[in-house]
């Protein structure tokens, strides 16, 4: 049977509240004293039992973070930027994998709730307004990240996906390209409606331009170069001349199709852009052009406004959007 705050005490020869002043206040008690139940706890091989502490303060020392998709280097790194921020206010961080699928998502929310998150950070599949709501009125507040929530009445640390979706587009055109295709999937997914919506308004800027949107089936390498190869089933004049991916690992899947064959080459027959600069984007066959977003920063930050509430939940909400940046490489330069 596992060893108890009261087999400690009894073995170092203190009370109970000694033996809970060394764990949580040390600096209270007698050097000497700490040593003993340090001793003790070793030789007991005790451990201490973390939920029954959170339960009575109400918030366990952990903030819950459901992504869309742990693979996708955009989320780790925003994970990261979360970690970091956590840690340095003494929390930890766990993440939820919501692969896509809203059922997974709901059973993430009501694990991190019985868990009693101190907080809840989401990048949602849809509307998730309703639950989170109701997450808020039993004492754990959310906060949305890579999504605006403007009118969710969350506070929300996102990127503006439509100013993202028009640089791209933007610098295609600005390089003679007129044929650009948008490969995405998920549409609902607000991000990659948004980027398409950017991308549409640039290419009505210029009288000799098409957008033609291309749906793939997922969101992944695989899926990227799924949508490359049927791209490479056309005709070579019905092909479009330049390609905008809605992230970057769609990128890289539909790169590797285009070059493994040698048909087109990129970026002279076909240009190609991505979104979110990941490592992958600059250490690519054809280093690929891409829209920046700070991964890591909105992470931190999310945490940041998310303990923010928890520590004042009348506090106004906050709707931070970054801009993102182009960053401009060979997949998309003639030489
Ligand atoms: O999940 C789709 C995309 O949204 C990710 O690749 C990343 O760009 C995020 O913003």
């Amino acid at each position: 049977m596992a060893a108890s705050v009261r087999d400690v005490a009894q073995l170092a020869k203190v009370s109970v509240g000694t033996v809970s002043n060394v764990l949580n206040r040390p600096d209270k008690v007698a050097p000497a004293t700490v040593e003993r139940v340090h001793r003790a706890i070793d030789e007991l091989g005790f451990v201490r039992n973390d939920a029954a502490r959170q339960l009575r303060a109400g918030r366990s020392k952990t903030i819950g973070l459901i992504v869309l998709d742990v693979r996708n280097p955009f989320f780790t790194e925003l994970a990261r930027g979360a970690e970091d921020e956590a840690a340095a206010n003494q929390l930890a961080v766990i993440l939820g994998n919501s692969d896509d699928d809203s059922d997974r998502e709901a059973a993430y929310l009501d694990l991190f709730e019985e868990q009693r998150a101190h907080g809840i950070l989401i990048t949602p599949i849809g509307d998730v307004t309703e639950r989170l709501e109701r997450l808020r009125a039993h004492g754990t507040p959310a906060v949305l990240v890579d999504r605006s929530g403007a009118d969710s009445g969350f506070s929300s640390v996102s990127v503006d996906d439509i100013a993202g979706g028009y640089l791209a587009a933007r610098h295609l055109l600005e390089q003679g390209r007129r044929r650009i295709a948008y490969i995405g999937a998920q549409f609902e997914i607000r991000q990659v409606a948004d980027r398409l919506e950017g991308a549409r308004r640039a290419v009505t800027e210029v009288d000799d331009a098409t957008l033609e949107v291309i749906s793939a089936e997922g969101l992944t390498v695989l899926d990227g170069r799924r949508a490359g190869e049927r791209i490479l089933a056309r005709p070579a004049t019905s092909r479009p001349d330049a390609l905008f991916t809605v992230n970057d690992l769609m990128a890289v899947g539909v790169l590797q199709a285009l070059v493994m064959t040698g048909a087109v080459r990129v970026p002279d027959d076909m240009a190609l852009v991505g979104y979110d600069d990941i490592d992958f984007a600059s250490a690519a066959v054809v280093p690929l052009t891409s829209v920046r977003q700070p991964s890591r920063l909105i992470g931190s930050t999310a945490v940041s406004v998310l303990l923010e509430e928890a520590a004042d939940p009348s506090l106004e909400r906050r709707t931070i959007v970054f801009q993102p940046e182009l960053v401009v490489r060979a997949s998309s330069v003639r030489h």
